[in-house]
């Protein structure tokens, strides 16, 4: 809250917060936390607890529906911890209204990480974007208050069907959505020449462990070289990272590779992170993870 964050925001961020293994989403008047391990499981009511006595919230709803459980003995799970939760949650996000989908969206329902990025489109956003793993649309929609048109795309038909609803929501109707892997999309646009004022990617985290960075590396350097061809010239790609394997110094080198192998010049105009509500903890660097850069594609 002394970030200033009111309505939507990361309220406990693990080990940066000293909680390790818990993460507290805020959504409007719902919670939706997440258990990682055993000792954050085991405490889960006195963590609700806490929550309600201190926050007095609608509703609290548990998003522990994540794989890494298993390393703790534990089952993945979603429930209904306390209160009423509806299906959607209603946030304010810069100004546009979201629909999150906290009992079925991914992770605890929308990605609070890129929030201040989101802003920041905008002044690179004009004409055409492509906005690629778009998910609910939050870049989607930030880009349609400046863009002619967005084409949204993701891999999830769910995730497509949040991208009409919160379109619809705002009233924007300059966005289309695409269904499709973004890798075959964007070797599509290439043969056919089409190209984009501005490219988004936003791709999920392509390695969890340290054995998969090589196969990781590659599918960054697959997207972001074809997606430097398919930008216009004077255009922007903005292109993100959330894995904390693929360090800052390998995703310049991936970028540097990619943009020689493009032959097009590529100039760096804007580089930042993830949002302050997921503060970094400088003894625990898996904790930086984000990587975000603008950059204009001559
Ligand atoms: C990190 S999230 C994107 C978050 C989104 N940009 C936002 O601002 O909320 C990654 C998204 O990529 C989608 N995805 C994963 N693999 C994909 C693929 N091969 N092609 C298209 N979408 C994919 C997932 O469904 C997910 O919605």
């Amino acid at each position: 809250m002394k970030l200033g964050y009111k309505n939507c925001y990361r309220m406990v961020f693990a080990e940066a917060d000293n909680l390790p293994a818990l993460i507290i989403d805020k959504y409007g008047e719902i919670l939706v936390i997440q258990c990682l391990s055993l000792g954050i499981d085991l405490r889960k009511k006195m963590i609700c607890d806490c929550l309600i006595r201190l926050f007095n919230p609608k509703g609290i709803y548990e998003r522990s529906d994540v794989s890494v459980r298993k390393k703790e003995g534990l089952q993945e799970i979603k429930q209904l911890l306390y209160g009423e939760v509806p299906d959607y949650c209603k946030i304010n996000e810069n100004g546009i209204d979201m629909l999150v989908d906290v009992k079925n969206g991914q992770k605890t329902g929308y990605f609070l990480d890129q929030k201040e990025n989101r802003f920041a489109i905008r002044k690179y956003c004009k004409g055409e974007v492509l906005d690629c793993f778009c998910n609910s649309g939050g870049f989607s929609l930030n880009a349609a208050t400046v863009a002619d048109s967005v084409t949204a795309c993701d891999i999830s038909e769910l995730a497509l069907k949040n991208v009409r609803d919160n379109a619809a929501l705002n009233g924007f109707k300059n966005i289309t959505t695409l269904c499709g892997d973004v890798f075959q999309v964007l070797r599509d646009f290439k043969k056919r020449n089409v190209k984009f004022d501005t490219v988004i990617l936003d791709p999920p985290a392509f390695c969890k462990t340290a054995d998969e960075i090589r196969d990781a590396y590659r599918g960054y350097k697959d997207i972001n070289l074809t997606a430097m061809k398919t930008v216009k010239s004077g255009g922007f790609l903005i292109t993100c990272s959330c894995s904390h394997y693929m360090s800052s110094n390998m995703f310049e080198k991936m970028l540097m590779e990619a943009s020689r192998e493009s032959g097009r010049t590529v100039r760096s105009v804007e580089v930042k992170t993830q949002a302050p509500d997921h503060p970094a903890l400088l003894c625990a660097d898996e904790t930086q993870y984000l990587k975000f850069y603008v950059l204009q594609i001559i």
